[in-house]
């Protein structure tokens, strides 16, 4: 009977900072960039009309993990997050199940890391603040994550103002309207996707765009003409080409794979990232398998070293 740890939202919380994750993170793109991690395409379940559910593998450093993890846009309504499901960490010299860990945490975590990585490596050197446009649940987490990266200033935008304020306030940013997250230097949005908040006019030059909410297709959070104005990157073009920000234009015919740079290529020096301080980057984040092996990595080493408890059950 394998015995195996069990990390609630709290225990990934205790075990990995954002800074930790924005390190484990980029890890993980330069390690499957490098083609050490390995990721079969993640497969989508729609469960019409509320949501759909997202199966994610992935092998690296010794172990592989799948998360089962849901996106029902409806659920704060019915009182219940939008992302919820678990992540099987298992051995991948014996396959024994390691851990069962929470996925939403670990989604936020790998999630507003993704966009500390991109402003780290594709906003201006000068870069300081960030407008956040949408302040759930991941928002919130991509703003901590900016925060642990050492922007200092933010605006919070959100329809829901109790959202806006509280995060606000947690990171002594202020609250503002659409139009002034979207005029800051690095530019976050993490809507649901069903309509755009970035238009043609909010793109300026020198600006740094994360667009996280679109994680699937048909979802899209930026106007056709204002993804014409940016240079692009994304986590992986197989995903996002099929499944992301990008994917409209891609079905349209006027984004091409050649038009867009894989995050880990630049990280890696095999790509250039920005080309001068006037230029409109946007990052297309759709969220990979190996973003969540960084962070379960990060708790089982934790935990392995005594940083944070976690109940076990036999299975
Ligand atoms: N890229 C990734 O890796 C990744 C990971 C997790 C979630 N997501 C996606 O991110 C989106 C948000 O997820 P969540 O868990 O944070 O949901 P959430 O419901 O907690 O937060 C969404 C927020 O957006 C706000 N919002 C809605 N319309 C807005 C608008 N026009 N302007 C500003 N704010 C607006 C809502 O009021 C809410 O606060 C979903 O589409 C989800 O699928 C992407």
């Amino acid at each position: 009977m394998p015995s195996v740890p069990v990390f609630d939202a709290d225990a990934v919380l205790a075990a990995v900072t954002p800074s930790a994750a924005i390190e484990r993170t980029r890890t993980a793109f330069l390690r499957h960039h490098a083609g050490e991690w390995v990721m079969p395409a993640k497969t989508y379940v729609d469960a019409p009309p509320a949501g759909d559910f997202r199966a994610m593998p992935a092998r690296g450093e010794g172990i592989a993990i799948l998360k089962w993890v849901t996106s029902f846009p409806e659920n704060p309504a019915r009182g219940l997050p939008v992302v919820t499901g678990a992540l099987l960490v298992s051995s991948a010299e014996t396959g024994e199940l390691l851990a069962i860990v929470d996925c939403a945490s670990v989604t936020s975590l790998r999630t507003g890391a993704a966009a500390a990585v991109s402003a780290q490596a594709l906003a201006r050197a000068d870069a300081a603040s960030v407008g956040l446009i949408g302040c759930g649940v991941n928002g919130a987490w991509a703003a901590r994550c900016l925060a642990a990266a050492g922007y200092s200033a933010g605006v919070c935008s959100d329809p829901r103002a109790d959202a806006a304020e509280a995060l606000a306030g947690e990171l002594g940013w202020r609250v503002g309207s659409r139009e002034e997250a979207a005029a800051q230097a690095v530019v976050v949005t993490v809507t649901p996707g069903d309509a755009p908040v970035i238009g043609a006019s909010d793109v300026r030059p020198g600006a740094h765009f994360a667009v996280l909410g679109a994680d699937a297709h048909g979802k899209a959070e930026v106007e056709v003409a204002a993804l014409a104005r940016c240079r692009l990157f994304c986590d992986e073009w197989e995903q996002a080409s099929k499944g992301g920000e990008l994917s409209g234009a891609v079905a349209a015919g006027t984004v091409t794979r050649e038009s867009v740079t894989e995050l880990g290529a630049v990280l890696a020096g095999e790509a250039p990232g920005r080309s001068g301080d006037g230029e409109i980057t946007l990052f297309d984040s759709t969220g990979l398998a190996i973003q969540d092996l960084a962070i379960a990595l990060a708790v089982l080493d934790t935990w392995r070293s005594g940083g944070v408890e976690a109940p076990t059950v036999s299975l």
